[in-house]
């Protein structure tokens, strides 16, 4: 996993994580983050994953980046639209939040042409 904290000053308001990083012909990883509801809508999210796909591709070497959102997030989705994502389906029950099984939309952003080392 690759994370890092988004700060304000001293203050942490949220973070962005690589996880489930795969690397061979797949060179794959999900992306997850976070705002502070008290510092949501000044496009930090969307910094955020700027970066992380920047690192991923710069740093870690991967060929693409998945994400997934509940259907109602639509926040989280224009976070993702603004990134450079492409909405590739819908997941049925695709995560455990809340006491329920949640469907999901799953995105990708592919990063490079390289071929694997
Ligand atoms: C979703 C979340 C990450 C957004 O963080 P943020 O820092 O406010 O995001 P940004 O400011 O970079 O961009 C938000 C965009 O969503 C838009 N937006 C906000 N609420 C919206 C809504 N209800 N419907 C449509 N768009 C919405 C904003 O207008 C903005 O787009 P714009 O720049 O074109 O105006 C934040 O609200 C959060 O952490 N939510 C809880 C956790 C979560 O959902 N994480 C993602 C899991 S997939």
């Amino acid at each position: 996993m690759a994370a890092w904290v988004l700060a304000v000053g001293d203050e942490v308001v949220g973070w962005v994580a690589l996880s489930n990083v795969s690397l061979g012909p797949f060179r794959s990883a999900n992306l997850g983050y976070w705002v502070d509801a008290r510092h949501v809508g000044r496009g930090l999210a969307t910094a955020a994953v700027r970066e992380a796909c920047r690192a991923a591709d710069e740093l870690l070497g991967l060929h693409r980046v998945e994400a997934g959102t509940l259907l109602v997030n639509l926040a989280s989705q224009r976070v993702l639209a603004k990134c450079d994502f492409a909405p590739i389906g819908t997941a049925p029950e695709y995560l455990h939040i809340d006491g329920q099984w949640r469907d999901h939309v799953i995105f990708q952003r592919i990063l490079n042409d390289r071929a694997p080392l």
